[in-house]
């Protein structure tokens, strides 16, 4: 039986083991890694088999995973990849891939070269809402696109840091990032705008709210505000607006996706939005509600294209997640500069 290891051994590692642990023994869960040796046992103890480590070299030489789960911090990344390719190791790795686009540019190349099977973390691309969405935006000529993504500073000391997360576009609306250039189109040029607000206040380094206006290559625009300024759940939001001339569709994010369009038997039917945002009467909204665990069904075609050799079911590899990435600190470059970036893979 093919064995799995993991490194880093916390919050989006648990995520996993519970993914793992409903595979039905489709692979043996032989090693977890932690720096600190307490969440490394408690893994192993979840999943009752396999041993504990706390360096990852150590746990290759003793373990030899055919596949690795990496869900260590944004900051992280580097050693851990270096040595999985050397080793010729599949993995699955959370996004961001990296904080250094240099480095991710060179792994994704040494990934190629040494014929790995790899994964990224974005999950929302296996969500059952997106076959809908892709047969809209194949029917649709959409010129706008809207998203958000608003949360509160998650309590992990690493994330109000820019040089440990990337700050919120890197680390979390990378998401929607990724979502709206994977669907739609490739972002040519990105300006953005930030404010540190109270965070920076604080004495963090990271902007509490960014707006970012993204010129596809097709030509469409866009507008990504993302914001870590929520408490105690206000104004928490992750959703993605598509806009046709006749056709809107509003995805909010493994949650639910509504198609908003003229209502053909209303009488004199247009398709009209009023002032509030509340829609006309004669406009017909279709909602449909995610069936799968997005997740779960993210892992588990890694696990399986490793175990069939066949890798063409996987909706994010290492080198499309570092697309994402360069849009990402795009961004974050033009926030910091206040001129718009070119985005160039
Ligand atoms: N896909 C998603 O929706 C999603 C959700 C949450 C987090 N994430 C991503 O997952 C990553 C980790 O986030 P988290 O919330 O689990 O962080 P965390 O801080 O809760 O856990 C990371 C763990 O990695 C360990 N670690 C760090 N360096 C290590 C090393 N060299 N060897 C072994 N262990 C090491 C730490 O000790 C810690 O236990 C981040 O990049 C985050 O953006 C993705």
């Amino acid at each position: 039986m093919k064995r799995l290891a993991m490194i880093g051994c916390e919050r989006i590692g648990s995520y996993h083991l519970d993914h793992l642990l409903q595979m039905d023994g489709r692979v043996e869960l032989a090693g977890f890694c932690d720096l600190v040796p307490e969440k490394a046992e408690l893994f192993r103890r979840r999943a009752g088999s396999g041993r504990a480590f706390t360096d990852f070299r150590q746990m290759y030489d003793e373990v030899r995973p055919d596949m690795v789960f990496i869900c260590v911090p944004p900051f992280a990344h580097g050693d851990i990849e270096d040595e999985t390719i050397r080793r010729g190791i599949h993995f699955f790795v959370e996004k961001p891939v990296s904080l250094d686009e240099a480095f991710a540019r060179r792994t994704a190349d040494r990934v190629k070269k040494a014929g790995l099977i790899t994964a990224v973390g974005f999950q929302c691309r296996y969500s059952s809402l997106i076959e809908p969405l892709k047969a809209f935006l194949a029917g649709n000529e959409v010129r706008l696109v809207e998203a958000s993504r608003v949360n509160g500073v998650p309590e992990m000391p690493w994330w109000p840091y820019k040089n440990k997360s990337g700050g919120m576009l890197v680390e979390s609306a990378i998401h929607q990032l990724d979502l709206i250039r994977w669907l739609f189109d490739e972002p040519a040029a990105v300006c953005t705008f930030g404010e540190g607000g109270a965070l920076r206040r604080q004495g963090y380094d990271i902007d509490e709210v960014t707006t970012t206006i993204i010129r596809f290559r097709g030509g469409a625009l866009g507008v990504m505000s993302a914001g870590c300024y929520a408490t105690e759940g206000a104004s928490f939001d992750s959703k993605i607006t598509f806009s046709a001339g006749e056709k809107r569709a509003v995805h909010r994010i493994i949650e639910t996706l509504d198609f908003h369009e003229k209502d053909e038997d209303a009488e004199g039917g247009i398709f009209v939005t009023k002032g509030d945002g509340v829609l006309s009467k004669k406009t017909k909204t279709v909602t449909l509600r995610q069936e799968n665990d997005a997740g779960l069904d993210c892992d588990r075609t890694f696990v399986e294209a490793v175990l069939s050799g066949d890798a063409s079911a996987i909706r994010c590899d290492y080198a499309d997640g570092v697309k994402s990435l360069i849009f990402a600190l795009a961004c974050n470059r033009s926030a910091e500069t206040g001129v718009p970036v070119e985005v160039a893979y």
